[in-house]
């Protein structure tokens, strides 16, 4: 009697076990995919994955989802747009910077400063090459002067007209421009508070004290810039056709401190600091 309660009992175990390992083998199978499926997606993007060190293979879906709405795209401008975010809306999933105070942050449409942040160092630039009070930090302000003196000394006129903005004054910069034109319009030229780079203390708009600013792209102030700006640091941040990536309409006056290194090696590969970023700084 106890003999067959011992065999029952085996028997039962033996059948619950084999239903467990059937069960969970069909689930896995479900969430999973195979490794044939995930080699073939990668083939897709022509194993770009082996080739660069910010493939992140937790996008690998979006990247196929980009990919297909965007068929005349290199495989390495995918990745790198996927990585920015710009497979989803402006403005949605946005995080805060975590490279507060460093002269390579980066500052865009998903990537906002806190309300109350304000840079460290902050310090006037010469009236010499300001049309008012503007601040710049201190390294940006160094080398902004520095260029704006070799500009003068060569004949030309360079002057800041905007620089370090408060998060309440683009406030009130970005919702006058929205009573004026409307959200849509205005979000390609303004900067949302929290949201522009002006409030790093990083940035500078510029004239050559004669024309509008708008009008900068025309003037030879403007060519002596596309030369000389790199070399102090300045890199031009909103550039033509690359609208797309930086999320603003073009803007000849509009420069950005990254540093001598990185200001070179965007200007020589024509890139944009947001490409530079998620390629080389946040990977
Ligand atoms: N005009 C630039 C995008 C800004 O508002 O920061
Ligand atoms: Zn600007």
């Amino acid at each position: 009697m106890q003999k067959i309660f011992w065999y029952s009992l085996l028997i039962f175990l033996i059948v619950v076990t084999i239903t467990l390992v059937v069960v969970v083998d069909q689930k896995l199978a479900v969430s999973t995919p195979t490794f044939s499926e995930k080699e073939e997606k990668l083939s897709l993007l022509h194993h770009i994955d082996q080739k660069i060190d910010y493939f992140h293979y937790d996008y690998l879906d979006r990247y196929l989802a980009y990919q297909e709405k965007n068929p005349n795209l290199s495989d390495i401008d995918i990745i790198t747009r996927v990585n920015l975010g710009l497979d989803q809306p402006f403005y949605e999933n946005t995080k805060q910077s975590n490279h507060l105070n460093q002269t390579s942050i980066l500052v865009n449409k998903y990537l906002f400063l806190p309300e109350d942040y304000i840079p460290n160092n902050l310090v006037e630039i010469s009236k010499d090459f300001s049309n008012s009070t503007k601040m710049l930090v201190y390294e940006a302000k160094e080398n902004f002067e520095k260029m704006c003196q070799k500009a003068k000394d060569e004949g030309y006129t360079i002057r800041a007209i905007s620089a370090y903005r408060s998060y309440d004054y683009q406030k009130q910069l970005y919702d006058n421009y929205v009573s004026k034109d409307g959200v849509d319009l205005a979000d390609t030229y303004s900067a949302r508070p929290g949201y522009s780079e002006h409030q790093t203390g990083l940035v500078v708009d510029v004239d050559n004290g004669n024309q509008n600013y708008e009008q900068f792209e025309q003037t030879k102030e403007f060519s002596w810039m596309q030369e000389n700006a790199h070399l102090y640091g300045f890199i031009l941040r909103y550039p033509k056709e690359k609208e797309e990536i930086t999320g603003y309409q073009y803007e000849s006056w509009h420069y950005r401190y990254v540093g001598k290194e990185i200001a070179s090696i965007l200007s020589n590969n024509h890139l944009t600091l947001d490409e530079y970023f998620v390629r080389y700084i946040e990977k």
